[in-house]
This record gives structure tokens, sequence and C-alpha cells, in this order.
């Protein structure tokens, strides 16, 4: 069903021809009826948009000898193998991997002195015999890499031998990001994930230069991480789920194995133990967590704001001490989420304390803070981020407590929950999702400026945007994917693209070209009706 049929190709891509205004008629063997094939991808028209691109000259073509050339490093070397990994299948060649010097074929190249492209950022150089992507450090090489994926044809995605030709337009692209914080969150506590189904949407995300994970590990309705100095929290705390299956949990062993899959796309693994409220699961687990001593059932509903740790006992901060510095121990980014919304069975006194308290312990083993922007009502430690989840309806007063948070030094990230949370309905038949802040179409999720969406908030105390999706209704890869697809690569482009270059009407346009690659990849996605989809 998702194949193309071939004259439906052909229609679509005579399309895609009239629509660069380019064409080039491909030489066929005798025999054969002539065919148009379509012109590259036009340079630079991938997501996120990039900061530069400067199209000119002859396109290049990966064929039989292309190899791919990288610098004598680890680094290189392992984007280099991701790459070939990702076109050995759809194009059927050998796209060797080498440091062999040479002007020819896809060059890897970790030039570290050209500060330019900052951290992230990369130049991708496209011409008759020779691509040429070039980055400071590894996150670059990687970026780049993903932007020539993109400009070859979706059929470079399939695991299956394809016809060509494998065309990348020529010229010159200059890309770097807007923020350094463009997250996506998987809520594996509602239900759960398996490591492969996590995998799978890491490798989603990557495409579009995704460079936070963060992974909801603790809920009411389940525990996900082993955490030796408290076994019950994942043997009894994560054995349900929403709607009351099995649920399950992530062992260190193979919460470390999403972290090196992560860590090899990119991605920093951010790991949240919400809290005081929304701990239901370690509540049942451990008695003594409890104010009255007595451990509540396990809960599979989706209520929220019944549960809290009980700030008044000292027991509460040995397990917190103790979550914290094993979760730190194996984790090795730079933050740890501590949740903190939706505390509505803890006192606000309560909360003050309880946040203040726990602040210092995520610092105390190397750690930085994130917590949902509640944590601006309590005080946010110096380089604590806070999460803004508000949406239109969100009181002015609450705004502003984030506002001046903001002005006072705490850094944010928005996840406008009307705009980015990825588990809204997109209308009302969606079949998936929830709609307490509305249906979310994918103009919507997209046509907003973070620079400027909090009044008062200055525009550099904006880290960044996340894209969470929460999982209540959803416990599939294909629900994954029909939620986060196409809104996912919408707020990915929001993080990484200049502001300039935001314009929904182009923007459709590119992203209506993603269809049918995640149709090569057996990918689901929603079809809005706002999206010029190829025919097929
Ligand atoms: C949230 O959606 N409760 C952060």
């Amino acid at each position: 069903m998702r194949e193309h049929h071939r004259s439906t190709r052909l229609f679509g891509s005579l399309l895609l021809v009239a629509a660069a205004g380019l064409s080039s008629v491909a030489a066929v063997p005798s025999g054969q009826e002539a065919a148009t094939t379509p012109a590259p991808t036009p340079l630079g028209q991938v997501i996120p948009a990039p900061a530069s691109a400067v199209p000119g000259g002859s396109a290049y073509e990966i064929n039989s000898k292309t190899r791919i050339r990288v610098d004598d490093s680890r680094d290189a070397r392992q984007i280099g193998s991701y790459l070939a990994g990702v076109l050995r299948p759809s194009t059927g060649y050998a796209l060797n991997v080498t440091d062999d010097e040479g002007r020819d074929g896809i060059r890897l190249r970790l030039a570290s002195k050209d500060k330019s492209l900052g951290d992230e950022g990369y130049r991708l150089e496209s011409k008759s015999g020779s691509v040429t992507i070039t980055a400071r450090k590894a996150a670059g090489l990687f970026y780049g890499v993903q932007t020539l994926r993109q400009h070859l044809p979706a059929a470079a995605e399939k695991k299956t031998k394809q016809a060509g030709p494998w065309l990348i337009a020529g010229g010159t692209i200059e890309d770097k990001p807007r923020y350094e914080y463009r997250g996506a969150m998987l809520d594996v506590s509602r239900h759960f994930f398996s490591v492969d189904k996590v995998k799978r949407y890491i490798d989603q995300m990557s495409l579009y230069k995704v460079n936070k994970l963060h992974l909801h590990l603790s809920d009411d309705q389940g525990w996900r991480i082993a955490i030796d100095s408290w076994p019950k929290l994942a043997e009894y705390g994560g054995s349900t789920q929403v709607g009351g299956g099995k649920g399950g949990y992530y062992t260190k062993a193979q919460y470390k194995e999403i972290i090196a899959y992560a860590s090899a796309r990119q991605l920093e693994v951010i790991p949240e133990i919400d809290m005081p409220g929304h701990t239901n699961a370690a509540l049942a687990s451990y008695a003594e967590l409890n104010c009255n001593g007595v451990a509540p059932p396990l809960y599979t509903g989706t209520e929220v704001g019944f549960s809290s740790l009980c700030v008044k006992k000292d027991v509460t901060y040995d397990f917190v001490d103790d979550v914290i510095r094993e979760l730190a121990a194996m984790t090795p980014g730079k933050y740890i989420h501590i949740g903190g919304d939706e505390a509505h069975s803890t006192s606000h006194e309560d909360y003050v304390a309880f946040m203040n308290k726990v602040q210092p312990v995520v610092a105390k083993y190397g750690k930085t803070a994130i917590g949902w922007h509640q944590l601006t009502g309590a005080t946010p430690a110096k380089g604590a981020l806070a999460q803004y989840w508000g949406y239109d309806a969100t009181s002015a007063a609450e705004r502003e407590q984030v506002a001046n948070a903001a002005k006072n030094g705490t850094k944010l990230v928005l996840s406008p929950a009307d705009r980015a949370y990825m588990d809204m309905k997109y209308n009302k038949d969606t079949p998936l999702g929830l709609a307490w802040a509305g249906y979310v179409e994918v103009r919507r999720s997209y046509d907003w400026d973070p620079g400027t969406y909090l009044t008062g908030a200055p525009a550099d105390s904006i880290q960044g945007v996340e894209a969470p999706l929460w999982s209540e209704t959803i416990w599939e890869s294909r629900h994954i994917e029909y939620m986060a697809f196409p809104r996912l690569p919408g707020i990915a482009e929001l993080g990484w693209s200049p502001a300039s270059t935001h314009d929904w009407d182009k923007y459709k346009v590119r992203l209506a070209a993603q269809g049918p690659r995640w149709d090569a990849m057996g990918m689901d996605y929603y079809k809005s009706p706002q999206v010029p989809w190829p025919s097929k």
C-alpha cells in the first residue's frame, strides 16, 4: 500500500520537475521507454531549513565507485559508517568508508579550527565529483549528513535496492542552530516502550537534528528505571501501566544501551523523575514514603494530581538522594529533570520546601536541574532550566511568574501545550491523543516564534524548544509516529532554523516532501489536509 506505482511515480516526478523549474532527461538503456527523472531536490529544501544555502554548479551523483572519505578520527569514521549503513541497502553500492585522502566522493572533514561553524554547525559543498561536509565537531558532521540524506530521493531510505540516480544539487550550505536545546520527550511511564521502540523514535527524531531526548521515567502509573538501592521501584512500581497492562522497566544495562544509541546520533538523554507529585508508583512500592505509612495500590487510570511524596519525612530525602545519585552515575549528559508539575496534593509551602531541597541534590551529583515551569513558584537554582508547558488558557499571573524568573536569569525551554505537545489531537476525529489544550493542527504547531512567544521573557532566556509526547493513549511505534509526524519536524525547525526562514507556505512544501521519505521508512503519519502531499 505504501509503494508508489510506476505511473503515479512518473506523474509525481513531473510535478516535482515543474515545481523546481528544472528538468533532466535520464539516459535509459535502449529498448526501454525514455522517462523524465526528477531534478534533484533543490539545494536547501530540507527540514530544518538551513541558515544559508547558495545553489550553483553541477550536482553530485553517488555511484557504484563512490567512497566515503573520512578524517582519521573515531567520530568521523563512526558517522561515515552510519551514512553508509543508511545508503547501502537502497543504492546497492559498496560505499566503502576510508581514511585515504582524496578529492572525490563523499568527504567528511572535522576541521576543528573553523570557529564560524560553532559546536553544531557544518558546511556542505556539493559539486560534480564530490560532496564535502566540514564541521568542527562530530555533531556538525552528523547534522551535515542528515542534510545530505534529505537531498537524496525518498527511495534512498528503503531497505531494498532501488533505481537511482542519486543526485545532490550543486552549491554550498552553511548551517548552524538557532538554539542549543532542541528536544523531544517520550513518556515511557503511562505506557512502557521497549528499548527497540525508543531506538526507532531516536532514529526518526535524529533526521531533524533534535539533540535532546527527555525520558519521562516515572509517574503515577509506572516507575521505569532500575534503582539498586530501592529495587521495588522498578520491580513492583514498574509492573503495570495505563489500562492495566504489564508495564516494564529498563535495567541499568538497557538504559545505558539507549544512551549509547542516542549518543551515536548526537542526542543527549535527559532522565526525568517527576516529584513530588506524579509519584504513586513509588508510593505504592514503599510504604515508608507515605506520610501515613500506608502504601496505596498501583494505579492504572489517567487522573493527575492525587499523589505526593511526604515532604516532612527524612526518608523522602534519602530516597531522592539515592535515586538521583544512581541516575546521575549512569547519565553522561548535563541534566536531570525533577518534574515538579501538577503537585496538587502538596501544599504550596511544602512544594517550595521540597523543590528547594531537591535541586541541591542534583547539583551535588554534578548535574543541572530542569523542572516543569511550576519550579518558578519555588526558587530555581542557579543554572536550572524551567520548561514552560502553558498554553493560551494559562493565566497571566502564571505566565508572568515564568517571565519574571526568566528576567532573573532562569533559562527557559518552551513546550507550549497547544503548539508543542505531540499528544494533542489534530482535530476532533483524531483517534489517539488528548484535547485538554485544544486541537493542534500542523500549522498551529509550527506557526509561532520561540523568541517572542512568552511576553516579558527576554529573547536570550530561551534555551530552546521541546516536543513532549505523553502516552496515556499510545503504546505502539505507529502511535508515536502518527502523533509526532508531521508535527515534530516543525518544532525541530523552530529550534534550529533562523527566524528569518520562518514561512508556513514555504515550510509546508518542504514538509510535504517528507511524506514519501516516511513512506519509504515504513513510518505512519497523519496526512494533514494542510500539507500539499505529493500525489501518488
Ligand atoms: C505536564 O504536562 N503535566 C507537564
